[in-house]
């Protein structure tokens, strides 16, 4: 949001910055790991909140849970976003639910696709739908999300990359605890999404719509082998992977909210120090 939007004015104190009372946030894929956790934060921070699945019924689960730990008004949406129509009809009515989105978390689909993962024995219809999901179900999304924002003169964009985006990646540590490799399309696909994020931006500036990215390192869902989640550790900064419940709450609000409102078309790199760490 803009500080200079006339319904938003200036907020009186620091903290108050970072509130987004009286705002409606969307989180695409908001019922599990990352895109739950982004959707808990917003609530946090007082904001209504729409999660989505491609599953109604777990959407309209986690859209209750969110409401019954913070107390905010929500609701659960069906979007398959690998598919116009869906994202369409489910724009269509998180604009109608309470007139308008203010914050919209490009989370999904972000998956690493079907196996193999290695390029070279991976099937030309995995690497499809990868890219397909990833950078045209946020391009859509943005497209009908952005566009109803354009004409209302505000809101900010937030696009989930991933380092991966942003560097190449040793397989060897990979390998060496049997598992699989992030797919090349997936580095394609979050790299795109760095790049959407800067031309938009300069599009929607002038009209007080902000885009940024946020670009994950790896994050531990407490599934993956533990000898990797070590391996990985020692290869930030900050000597681990990062936490879902907790590392990833801050930078969505910070961008989400007023207290970002002269950053746009940045790429918020939360890593641990990953891609700094040589
Ligand atoms: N987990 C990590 O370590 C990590 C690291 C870097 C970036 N990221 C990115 O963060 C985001 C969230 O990651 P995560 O680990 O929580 O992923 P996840 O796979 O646990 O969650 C993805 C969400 O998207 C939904 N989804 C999947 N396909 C969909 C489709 N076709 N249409 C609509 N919804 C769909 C899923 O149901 C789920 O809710 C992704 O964009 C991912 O690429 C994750």
């Amino acid at each position: 949001m803009l500080a200079r939007d006339p319904s938003h004015p200036t907020p009186a104190t620091l903290p108050d910055s970072f509130r987004l009372d009286q705002r409606v946030s969307l989180v695409t894929g908001g019922t599990r790991n990352l895109g739950w956790n982004m959707a808990l934060a917003l609530a946090e921070a007082g904001s209504a909140v729409i999660v989505t699945s491609r599953d109604l019924h777990a959407a309209k689960l986690a859209a209750d849970a969110i409401r019954a730990r913070c107390g905010v008004e929500t609701l659960g949406l069906e979007l398959e976003v690998s598919r116009f129509d869906s994202v369409a009809a489910m724009s269509a009515a998180a604009i109608a639910w309470k007139g308008g989105v203010d914050v919209l978390v490009n989370n999904a689909p972000g998956h690493l696709g079907g196996r193999p993962t290695d390029l070279f024995e991976r099937a030309p219809s995995s690497i499809e739908e990868m890219v397909h999901g990833n950078v045209c179900g946020t391009l859509w999304c943005c497209r009908e999300l952005g566009r109803h924002m354009r004409d209302r003169g505000r809101g900010s964009i937030i696009n989930i990359a991933s380092i991966a985006g942003l560097l190449g990646r040793n397989r060897l540590m990979y390998d060496d605890h049997g598992v699989p490799e992030q797919p090349v399309d997936y580095a394609v696909s979050k790299a795109g999404l760095i790049g959407l994020t800067m031309d938009l931006a300069a599009k929607l500036g002038p009209h007080g719509v902000r885009v940024n990215a946020i670009s994950p390192g790896g994050f531990d869902d407490g599934k993956l082998d533990r000898g990797f989640v070590s391996a990985y550790g020692k290869r930030t900064a900050l000597g681990r992977m990062g936490r879902m419940d907790s590392d990833l709450k801050g930078a969505v609000v910070f961008l989400g909210s007023a207290a970002s409102a002269y950053i746009t078309g940045q790429n918020l790199v939360v890593d641990g120090g990953f891609t700094i760490f040589h």
